[in-house]
This record gives structure tokens, sequence and C-alpha cells, in this order.
């Protein structure tokens, strides 16, 4: 695995943000390390979610702390986010799509699975900002950003913001 010491957040466009992520095959000392250094990352860029790609580790895991706070994390170890309810139509940011705040359409309702750092499988319902977060980083670990989902419009709307991104971050540049 890559040095989790070195970790830090990636942006869009980095291929590692637009692949869809491998399953964790084992919950050992590496994951809960990785962990840990996901923790450190969200809290001091006050994130409320962010997915293991985020950190150029392509791992289908994230966490999500609503409240900002350590004690808060929770972590979810190969997820799978089932759709539920009326869609809704809600702003939203990304730590790896800096600069952009964006309405992105979701579903009002989802349910997650997944495992926790001791290995054992749990199965919640989610509504309000607990569904989206969940849907957000389920979407990371899919290969998919808020620069796909938002609307057309709102691409012509943050045109210049995202070519900056691309120009920083495409293929060539990124640093
Ligand atoms: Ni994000």
């Amino acid at each position: 695995m890559t040095d989790i010491e070195k970790c830090r957040i990636t942006h869009y466009p980095a291929d590692v943000l637009a692949n869809a992520a491998k399953p964790v095959e084992k919950v050992d000392d590496n994951i809960r390390q990785l962990v840990e250094k996901m923790k450190d990352i969200m809290l001091a860029n006050k994130g409320v979610g962010l997915a293991a790609p985020q950190v150029g580790v392509p791992l289908r895991l994230f966490i999500i702390s609503l409240d900002g706070k350590r004690e808060g994390v929770r972590v979810y170890i190969n997820p799978t986010v089932t759709l539920e309810g009326d869609l809704a139509e809600i702003e939203e940011g990304c730590l790896s799509v800096p600069g952009i705040y964006t309405k992105i359409r979701r579903c009002k309702k989802c349910s997650v699975t997944a495992a926790d750092l001791d290995g054992n499988e749990f199965t919640e319902e989610a509504d309000g900002l607990y569904a989206r977060c969940l849907q957000h980083e389920y979407d990371h670990v899919e290969g998919i950003t808020i620069a796909d989902r938002m609307s057309s419009a709102a691409k012509i709307a943050h045109r210049k913001q995202l070519k900056k991104l691309r120009e920083q971050h495409g293929k060539d540049n990124e640093t």
C-alpha cells in the first residue's frame, strides 16, 4: 500500500478520483493506520466526510463525522448504498473539488451496508444530511465527483474554476 504518511488530498481531475476503487480485502493495521490519517486530514480541512481515493488510496472505504469531531467519526469499509425516496437539490462542496459549491440532485434517503474497523458488517437507514453525505462519499469510491454530477448549467457557471483545477491537477501538471 501507499506510504500512508505521504497521503494528502487529491484533486479533480486526478485518475484516482475518476476510477472505481478496489475492495478492502482485510481490515488490518494498515487499514487502521490509513483511517487515522484520513481522520487527521478530514478534520484539519473541516470536512464532514472523506473517501480513501481522496487521499490517493484506491480502496472502497470512507469516513463520515457529521459534527466534525474526531470522536464522532464513523468508518465504512466496502460499503454499498441503496437509494430511496424522492430527489432533492442541495448545495454541496468537496475537498477534492475546491472552490466549487454547487447544487447536486440526490435521493433524500438511502441505506448503507458496510463493515466497521473490527470487520463487523452493519446496515443503517439514513435521511437528511447523513443520507446526502453517504451518497457523496459512496460516489467517490465509484469514481464519481461533484464535477461529474453537477448540471450542465453549473458546469458552464463554474467553467473557469474547473479549467483552473484541470490546469493545476491534470495529468501533466500533478505535483
Ligand atoms: Ni467529496
